[in-house]
């Protein structure tokens, strides 16, 4: 019997080494978050009638449930008894009514602060009144806690020193009593992949992702895992400077604690529809929390036909909880005018066995690419000794036919009046329905709204190759078909 590395770590953290160990967080949490679009301006209002368009578009059955409130709530600290206190103008009667309105309309409501003296936008942080401002949040009905890093007097520079920091807050979460989502955002400071899986549910990679897909900026210098010239985080990473960052320790993510990636920008307008859905695509394939930052009033049918794409989010809530690797980068690629250039295949491995396999092209070219199967299954044995290469296996785009939703019918789900006819339209195309049908027990059952289309088939041994479009993502459903029918040859050729 063999017993992989990786089979042994999930074997363990099932079991005893459970770091968090809160019960949440199972897979990577789904929901809404405001600062992308809306940063201070918050209201009681402004979530609550997004969650209202959350349930109408059918994303809260689609898992999108936790709706978070960012920065920029508070009106400072209560004078007699030193407890923070809510904008009285932005959330008539506190956050215990929204609270309630919101777990009324059955979502989890997410909280802000942050490990500092005051958070990002200079209100009061919750740095020494840990204890305090736990009892607070949990008292309003909070199930959901992001923490960032601002104004924290210096207290960073060693992994221990940050871990000490917001291991503070881990224990006033636990110490109230109340299951509350823990979400770091220290930005990837002091190496948080090798310590925040001990006391939280998610731990932010990088510096705050920005509406661009490749551009690169100085005020993202932390690019490289490695990098020791990296001076700041920062605030305008792009998605692939977040991805080239998360590379080396995709491994970190496990059920219970997730690599953050950052909230998504799909729909904020600074990308191209193929930009969104690579994004898309890799937050999901990296199990990266899945938080929407996008007005919801003015969506468009593109926006909501990505994400409410069920194939893609089945591979982000695949019970396996395993994260894709990168096998192969290429640099050697037509370069944009920022000098940017390169390509990936990632691949990763799925609770039923399948794999799934992304070609992302982020050259300034369409290209031709491709993936030996010895390469896709290089997890499982180097060298083309994995058992895996021996078996054919159909491929499935899950981006194909009657994987996403036809723009027509986005329209619809968006001109529909109401609720009610909303549903009608979501019901009449029997669209995917997580409230109803797990994740889990979809994929269990087969069911086939989460695999795609079917375009083909691998023969052991061989290759799957693919045209990728300039900036642009392809994603395959591999799975083995050993013992059937496999007539068809073995180069894969998409047709676009
Ligand atoms: C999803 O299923 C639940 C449970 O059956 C149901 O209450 C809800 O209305 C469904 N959602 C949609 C968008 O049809
Ligand atoms: C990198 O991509 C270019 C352009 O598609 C290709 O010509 C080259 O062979 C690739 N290099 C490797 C090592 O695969």
């Amino acid at each position: 019997m063999r017993f992989s590395r990786e089979g042994l770590l999930v074997a363990l953290s099932t079991s005893t080494v459970q770091a968090v160990n809160n019960g949440l967080a199972r897979t990577p949490q789904m929901g809404w978050n405001n600062w992308n679009t809306f940063a201070c301006s918050v209201s009681s209002a402004l979530l609550t009638s997004t969650a209202q368009l959350l349930t109408e578009y059918g994303l809260q059955d689609l898992g999108y449930k936790y709706v978070v409130l960012d920065d920029c709530w508070s009106a400072g600290r209560d004078e007699a008894d030193g407890r923070l206190v809510a904008d009285e103008a932005k959330f008539p009667g506190g956050m215990k009514p929204l609270a309630d309105a919101l777990h009324e309309k059955g979502f989890l409501f997410g909280m802000y602060s942050s490990a500092g003296e005051m958070t990002c936008a200079r209100y009061a942080g919750s740095l020494d009144h840990e204890e305090a401002d736990a009892a607070s949040f949990a008292s309003w009905g909070v199930d959901y806690l992001k923490y960032d890093n601002c104004y924290h007097m210096g207290r960073f520079g060693t992994p221990l020193i940050s871990f000490d920091r917001f291991n503070a807050m881990a224990k006033a979460l636990k110490k109230t009593g109340r299951a509350i989502l823990y979400s770091l955002c220290s930005w990837g400071e002091d190496y948080v992949h090798t310590w925040g899986g001990s006391i939280a549910n998610s731990w932010r990679v990088s510096g705050d992702i920005y509406d661009s897909f490749a551009r690169p900026d100085d005020l993202c210098s932390c690019t490289d895992a490695a990098d020791p010239a990296c001076i700041a985080p920062g605030t305008h990473c792009s998605v692939l400077a977040i991805i080239n960052k998360v590379a080396p320790y995709i491994d970190r993510g496990l059920p219970g604690g997730w690599n953050d990636l950052d909230m998504l920008e799909v729909g904020h307008g600074g990308m191209t529809e193929e930009e969104y859905k690579a994004h898309f695509s890799m937050w999901a394939a990296l199990k990266s929390p899945l938080l929407l930052g996008n007005d919801l009033r003015i969506m468009t049918p593109s926006t909501l036909t990505i994400i409410t794409n069920p194939a893609i989010i089945a591979l982000n809530q695949d019970p396996r909880g395993r994260a894709v690797q990168r096998i192969s980068r290429n640099t050697s690629v037509p370069k944009d005018r920022y000098g940017v250039g390169e390509t990936h295949v990632w691949s990763g491995p799925l609770a039923n066995g399948d794999q799934v396999v992304i070609f992302l092209n982020a050259a300034d070219a369409d290209l031709d690419m491709s993936a030996s199967l010895e390469d896709i299954f290089i997890m499982d044995g180097v060298g083309g000794t994995a058992a895996q290469v021996r078996q054919d296996w159909a491929v499935h785009d899950l981006w194909g036919k009657g994987a996403r939703m036809e723009t027509e019918d986005a329209r619809r789900v968006l001109d529909a009046e109401g609720q009610e006819a909303r549903r009608a339209v979501l019901k009449r195309l029997g669209w995917y329905n997580a409230t109803e049908v797990p994740y889990a027990e979809g994929l269990r059952r087969r069911d086939p709204r989460l695999f795609g289309e079917k375009i083909g088939v691998v023969e052991k041994g061989g290759d799957l190759s693919v045209r990728v479009p300039r900036h642009a993502a392809k994603v395959f459903r591999l799975q083995s078909v050993s013992g059937e029918d496999t007539a068809r040859k073995s180069l894969v050729r998409d047709e676009l």
